[in-house]
C-alpha cells in the first residue's frame, strides 16, 4: 500500500455510527503505511500543530479527508486545519509545491438521501454541486481530487450497509492507485496566485 494519511474530523465521535465504525475498521485492518490522525482528539482546544500536520502530509501520497457533511461542508476543526495547514508558500503560491501530485480523496456521509440531493429534493442540487470548494482547494495545491466516496441516508443505514461501506473503503485504500488510473491528472499549474491575493504575513 502507498503511504496514506487519513484525516478524520468528527466533533462527537462518541455519538457517531458511521465514522466511529470506519475508524474501527481502519484500526482493525492493520494496513501498512497508513497514518490516521483524529483531528478532534489531537486538538480538543483547536490549537493545531501546523508543522506536525505538514510533515504528515509530506509523508503521504494519498490524503483522505474523512468526515460527516456538516452544513454542506466540513466540520469546523477540519476547516481550521485547511486555513492553517495549507498555507501560502507551502501548499500554494510561490514555493508552495509540497502537495503537488498527491491525491485528495473525500470519504463522507450525509443525513440526506440520494433523492434529497437532487433537483427535486430539499437540498435542490446533486451532491457533486457542493464539491467545488473541495475540488478547487485540491487544484490550487496541485493535487488531484478523486471522486468522493459518499454514504447517503447515514442515519437510516443498517449495520450491514455500514459494514459494506467500510469494506469498500478499505478495498479502495489497499488498491489505490489502481482505481484512479483512468482519471486525468491535474492540469499543469500555470496560473500564479497574484501577490495582491496573498494573505498578509503574520
Ligand atoms: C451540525 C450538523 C450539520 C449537518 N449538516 C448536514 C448537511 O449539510 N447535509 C446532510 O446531508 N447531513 C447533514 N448532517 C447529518 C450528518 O451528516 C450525519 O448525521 C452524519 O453523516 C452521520 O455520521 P456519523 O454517524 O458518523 O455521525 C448534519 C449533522 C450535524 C450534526
Amino acid at each position: 500500500m502507498a503511504p496514506t494519511l487519513v484525516l478524520l474530523a468528527h466533533p462527537h465521535l462518541e455519538h457517531s455510527r458511521v465514522h466511529r465504525g470506519l475508524l474501527q475498521a481502519l484500526q482493525q485492518a492493520g494496513l501498512a503505511e497508513l497514518e490516521v490522525r483524529d483531528l478532534y482528539a489531537l486538538y480538543p482546544d483547536y490549537v493545531i500543530d501546523v508543522q506536525a500536520e505538514q510533515e504528515a502530509l509530506s509523508r503521504a501520497r494519498l490524503v483522505v479527508w474523512q468526515h460527516p457533511m456538516h452544513w454542506y461542508g466540513m466540520p469546523a476543526l477540519m476547516k481550521l486545519w485547511v486555513d492553517e495547514v495549507l498555507s501560502f508558500g507551502w501548499a500554494y503560491g510561490p514555493g508552495g509545491h509540497h502537495l503537488r501530485d498527491k491525491d485528495l480523496w473525500l470519504v463522507t456521509s450525509t443525513g440526506g438521501s440520494v433523492h434529497a440531493y437532487s433537483e427535486a429534493g430539499y437540498n435542490r442540487h446533486p451532491f457533486d454541486a457542493f464539491m467545488p470548494p473541495y475540488a478547487q482547494t485540491a487544484d490550487l495545491c496541485g493535487m488531484r481530487f478523486l471522486p468522493p466516496k459518499v454514504l447517503h441516508s447515514a442515519q437510516r443505514a443498517t449495520d450491514a450497509e455500514l459494514q459494506t461501506f467500510a469494506q469498500a473503503y478499505l478495498t479502495k485504500l489497499r488498491r489505490w492507485p489502481d482505481w484512479t488510473l483512468h482519471l486525468s491528472l491535474p492540469e499543469e499549474f500555470t496560473l500564479p496566485v497574484s501577490d495582491s491575493d496573498r494573505p498578509p504575513a503574520e
